[in-house]
């Protein structure tokens, strides 16, 4: 059901950019806004800017910007409507909703209706978990007897699956939801006789929370631990267009802002170990779910914090988990430490062997550095084996040579060499070697010979000129004074036809639009066209558009260019200086109208010149021949009485 546009503009004009960008990125003040590092792309110096006058928001890195809503389909992979409904939930904006019918309901989405039966069914597991018999008896038990406790059971809103082998499935049934979906979401199984049975039948339930909260998916654990393991520990919902795995990271809701107030988030491995650390207080802690990391994932941590400490069992499967993946980590400029358990330990027993305070102070006393603790893991294997101790050199010197800024690795440099006991030097041949050879890779010219710079510009997404209709850029120079100043006032000195000097008052919108309709010419590029017209409609009531109405248009181009026009560094100082235009701008300002306004016309009636000239080529009649040289004549004497204008001379 669409929203009505009345709701639409409300909930955008009372989402704050800075509210909704802030639970996602890290923002800090400067000037008039706030900057922060690019959840889109990759960077190590803060290039994402939050205008809070404009309300939008604007990566000076990637290009990307827009309104509260852009910013959640982008980021959270909303749609539209979903961020809207984000929004208006965020603000306690009623939307109404009515009753759905029988089509409107097979038209919801997909998506939307993953949500719905993962809510679902976290409803019905939680439900079952705290008001039946055997949730109480067998799910709440083996909660318990792990030791979590009500407030931990319930924030995580842990549930219990029935051991019945349809109770769920049954249910769903019962509420209108077929089982082929439910199957596909992963909630039923089919048997051979065509029957459906529940994927989860007698485990306890971890609903996996996306980042705004939303149920995605399920874990669910078996209670017996099984001798003959022929059943998984976890059953797992399957990947779905809600739920990826790699992109996942079971706890992120619930930890997202005590990473950001303590800037470090601190990475486990299982459920229990998430639930574990909460309860004792430590909430800035995520699982990757038992799969190693995924790129995807240290990108979802790093909107909140450069600072990762990996806790990793004591064992010598921990020790090697550790090493493995941690490369990507670094070279996504993240800074790295790992805490190793006692041997016996995973982080949920040891938290529960182990008050606040003494978990809090092991994880200080004995977080090292990753690099430092590669370095003594691999010296301890090699010994005294001279041939090993290479290896280990070579694989320290990698891990190192991935790390982005240079500082950081000169130091790691230093910092090995002493462990290794080896030169510097040595240390920083093998590495340059290394970042040589990576550099060639990068450039995909393995064995030939560097350029001297190795910049490629970015592709330009400016349509290619051929295409571009007649006067392209003059109409965008327009369309920018419009977008930029269209509003401004400005006194227009001219002369009537009495012959007396007259001074008006005019927004630059209307001396563009009223010289342009004057003289029949419309915009020809659609984008264009649309500025053109939003301004022409809205002179007529005399309410101008704001920024908002094309910062948040429905065509996305036009969106983009209002939010690439208003937050051009050019414009930047305009933003701290909050529009307040002094005499001598007002000035400059007239200037560019007029100027721009004749260099438009000029090109115009250039093509047309250029299309008589052609003309004439081919026309073989004297007297046709002599028709299209007056009308040549015509255009001439107008371009130059407008380069007059202009002050430019043109050339013969
Ligand atoms: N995991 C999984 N499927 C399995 C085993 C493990 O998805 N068959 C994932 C789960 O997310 C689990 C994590 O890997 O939480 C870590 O596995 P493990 O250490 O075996 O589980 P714990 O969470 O420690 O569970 P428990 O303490 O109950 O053994
Ligand atoms: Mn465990």
């Amino acid at each position: 059901m669409p929203i009505p546009r009345e709701t639409v503009d409300l909930i955008l004009q009372t989402a704050r950019i800075e509210e909704v960008v802030g639970e996602f990125v890290t923002l800090k003040k400067r000037g008039a806004n706030l900057w922060g590092n690019c959840p889109f792309h990759n960077e190590k110096t803060p290039s994402f800017s939050v205008n809070p006058a404009r309300n939008i928001f604007k990566c000076f890195g990637c290009g990307k910007g827009g309104d509260s809503a852009r910013f959640l389909m982008e980021h959270e992979h909303l749609t539209y409507p979903e961020a809207l409904r984000y929004l208006a939930k965020k603000y306690n904006i009623p939307i109404e909703e009515k009753e759905l019918t029988p089509e409107e309901q097979m038209a919801q989405t997909e998506r939307e209706k993953m949500f719905n039966i993962n809510a679902f069914a976290n409803k019905y597991f939680t439900d079952t978990l705290w008001n039946t018999d055997e949730g109480k008896s067998v799910g709440l038990e083996y909660f318990r007897e792990r030791g979590f406790l009500n407030p931990i059971i319930e924030r995580f809103q842990l549930g219990y699956s029935p051991s019945k082998w349809e109770a769920f499935t049954d249910y769903a049934k019962q509420n209108g939801y077929n089982p082929e979906f439910l199957e596909k979401v992963g909630f039923s199984i089919k048997r051979q006789n065509g029957e459906y049975y529940d994927r989860y039948h007698g485990r306890v339930m971890f609903p996996i929370h996306n980042l705004t909260g939303k149920v995605i998916g399920f874990g669910g654990r078996i209670l017996q631990s099984d001798p003959e393991k022929k059943l998984a520990k976890y059953q797992n919902s399957p990947e779905s267009e809600i739920y990826q795995k790699k992109e996942t990271l079971y706890g992120i809701y619930f930890a997202k802002s005590a990473i950001v107030n303590k800037d470090e988030c601190i990475l486990v491995e299982g459920y229990f170990d998430v639930l574990r650390m909460h309860q004792l207080g430590i909430e800035n802690v995520v699982a990757s779910s038992g799969t190693s990391l995924t790129i995807e994932q240290i990108r979802l941590v790093k909107r909140y914090t450069r600072n990762i400490t990996m806790l990793y069992d004591g064992d010598a499967a921990g020790l090697h988990a550790a090493l493995r993946g941690t490369d990507m980590i670094l070279a996504e400029g993240m800074n790295v430490r790992v805490v190793v358990l006692p041997p016996e330990h995973d982080p949920d027993s040891f938290g529960k062997d182990y008050p606040t305070d003494e978990v809090v102070s092991y994880l200080s006393n004995n977080a090292k550095d990753f690099v430092r603790f590669k370095t003594e893991l691999l010296l301890k294997d090699a010994a005294n084996d001279p041939i090993k101790k290479g290896q280990v050199v070579r694989s320290v010197v990698e891990t190192i040579s991935v790390v982005p800024d240079p500082i950081f690795r000169i130091a790691y440099v230093k910092e090995t060499s002493r462990q290794l006991d080896m030169p510097e030097e040595t240390l920083m041949t093998e590495l340059n070697k290394m970042l040589r050879a990576k550099f060639k890779k990068s450039l995909g010219v393995e064995g030939e010979v560097i350029p001297d710079e190795p910049v490629v510009s970015p592709p330009q997404e400016q349509p290619e000129e051929e295409t571009l209709p007649v006067g392209f850029y003059q109409e965008r120079e327009l369309v920018k004074l419009l977008l930029l100043y269209g509003s401004e006032m400005l006194v227009n000195r001219y002369t009537n036809e009495e012959g007396e000097t007259v001074e008006e008052q005019e927004s630059v919108a209307q001396m563009i639009v009223d010289d342009l309709i004057n003289d029949e010419i419309t915009f020809i590029d659609p984008v264009n066209r649309i500025v053109f017209d939003a301004f022409d409609h809205a002179l007529d009531t005399e309410e101008l558009p704001n920024d908002q109405y094309f910062t948040s248009h429905e065509n996305e181009q036009v969106a983009q260019l209002a939010i690439d026009l208003l937050t051009s560094p050019y414009k930047l100082d305009q933003w701290e200086k909050h529009g307040i235009f002094v005499k001598r701008e007002e000035d400059m300002l007239m200037t560019a109208v007029k100027s721009a306004l004749l260099r438009y016309k000029d090109q115009i009636i250039d093509s047309k010149r250029k299309e008589i000239e052609k003309q004439l080529k081919e026309e073989q009649d004297p007297d046709n021949q002599l028709i299209l040289l007056k009308k040549k004549k015509h255009w001439d004497d107008l371009r130059v009485q407008i380069n007059k204008v202009l002050g430019i001379v043109i050339a013969k």
